[in-house]
């Protein structure tokens, strides 16, 4: 199930590591994040080595929805009350700087990706208060948002927040005149990180700055990410013959869709669910599709309303993306740890990888290259710990226990130990891709037990 963006770009190859080298900074991930790291890295002096396990790009990069908006669900009132109104500012400011950074260099390098400056809004079906208050909320921290009842979505609307002056492009495009002139080497998965020395199997990179930015770190001591995140997957089908409009809209009530045009296609998304909790029974609601027929009750859900919404539109793609949630809610980007003062992280985006790929680029340059940034309090990894983030602290716990007190549950399983090889929790096969996907920290594999996300880092244990 390929996205959208990887059916009109391939990004040129790079090749693997050819052995050991020093550098002064080394950039784990080639996504969206790490590959904005060693540009502005590149842009201060600073020598950055780019390690990929597999191709630039080929994560979850390539699955996004490419909206670069500072409108992240129904965040700006409970950050004010939280933080405070100077941590509230810092997150905006990084997010709307972080939009024009993006114009800035598609315009100066002349890139050709599909560029365009939109709205963006949050719609309720079924009530206009929550609204109104983050409405107020994100004006006072100086986001330019107002309150409207009148939208181009096929349904009614209890009211939308629309923030102006967002945009959305071809990440694949972007990424692939970004990451020119750079140093990475692809096929080089990192299997250790002791101190500097960044240990793959095709050689060991010596650097006085280390960056994890590979969706998700796959060290648990010291930082325990695990224990502080979860993984959500989400779906989306784009569709032809279906009205497209100029914003890009998101719902806000329980079941809420994400619609944003692409092109002749519009981008229908939804069904986001805890990775490792089994979506459901399948459904047979189907339509007629490019890439067969696959069926399942997250896809189906999304067939069945987009027939509703727009009678006639024909589905020409469906991929699915798999997003890092934290426990506030709000990104890791910072030290990697008050023990590891030159290692970095960026992680922990839900589903506004886009925009925070920027921010973590230009926080990080600016702690790598000892410049000041004020706005890296509200993304620091050790800020801290809120109600909110307690309250999914036990939840999250909640899920691990459970998933590791099945790990001694025979199971039907003939070809691979289905035991999750990163802290051993059972995991559960998820009709809807045909993978094996773990509840703990959403590790998953493919039927032959072959690894396709991490924090795992090895593929399952086949059977003897
Ligand atoms: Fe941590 Fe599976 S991802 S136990």
């Amino acid at each position: 199930m390929k996205s959208i963006w990887t059916e009109e770009i391939e990004i040129r190859r790079r090749r693997e590591l050819p052995g050991d080298m020093e550098a002064q900074a080394v950039v784990i991930g080639a996504g969206m994040a790490g590959i904005l790291t060693a540009y502005y890295l590149k842009q201060a002096g600073i020598r950055a080595v780019v390690l990929e396990a597999d191709r630039i790009g080929s994560g979850q990069t390539k699955n996004t929805t490419a909206k670069i908006t500072s409108q992240h669900n129904l965040i700006y009132a409970g950050l004010i009350r939280t933080f405070g109104r100077r941590m509230a500012e810092h997150y905006a400011a990084a997010n709307e700087a972080a939009i024009g950074e993006y114009e800035r260099l598609i315009r100066e390098k002349g890139i050709d990706c599909d560029f365009v400056r939109c709205p963006a809004y949050l719609y309720s079906r079924s009530g206009a208060e929550l609204l109104k208050r983050e409405t107020e909320a994100a004006s006072s921290l100086g986001i330019k948002a107002s309150f409207e009842t009148e939208c181009e979505l096929p349904f009614p609307v209890a009211g939308v927040i629309r923030f102006g002056d967002q945009a959305r492009f071809h990440p694949l495009k972007f990424l692939a005149e970004m990451s020119e002139g750079l140093e990475i080497y692809e096929q080089t998965r990192v299997l250790k990180v002791e101190g500097r020395r960044v240990e793959t199997a095709r050689g060991t990179v010596t650097a006085e700055h280390v960056v994890f930015a590979a969706h998700y770190p796959f060290i648990n001591v010291p930082g325990y990410y695990f224990a502080r995140m979860h993984q959500e997957r989400s779906y989306v089908i784009g569709l032809e013959g279906a009205e497209r409009p100029e914003g890009m809209y998101l719902g806000i009530d329980p079941g809420g869709l994400s619609f944003r045009t692409c092109g002749d296609y519009l981008l229908l998304g939804g069904g986001s669910h805890r990775t490792g909790v089994n979506p459901g029974r399948r459904t047979a609601a189907e339509m007629p599709s490019k890439q067969g027929a696959v069926t399942g009750c997250r896809y189906g859900m999304l067939r069945s309303r987009a027939g509703e919404l727009y009678p006639g539109c024909r589905e020409a793609f469906r991929w699915s993306a798999q997003d890092c949630m934290t426990l506030d809610g709000l990104p890791y980007i910072g030290r990697f740890s008050g023990r590891k003062p030159n290692w970095y992280v960026a992680t922990g985006f839900g589903k506004w990888g886009m925009t925070s790929s920027m921010v973590s680029a230009r926080i990080l340059t600016a702690m790598i290259s000892g410049r000041d940034c004020p706005e890296a309090d509200i993304f620091s990894p050790q800020r801290h710990f809120t109600a909110r983030a307690a309250k999914g602290l036990v939840v999250h716990g909640a899920y691990t226990v459970k998933g590791l007190a099945k790990h001694l549950l025979p199971s039907g399983n003939k070809e691979i130990i289905p035991n999750c090889p990163h802290m051993g929790c059972r995991l559960e096969r998820n009709p809807e891709e045909e993978s094996y996907d773990c509840p703990c920290h959403g590790s998953r594999f493919d039927r032959e037990g072959h690894l396709m996300d991490g924090p795992a880092q090895t593929d399952c244990r086949k059977r003897e």
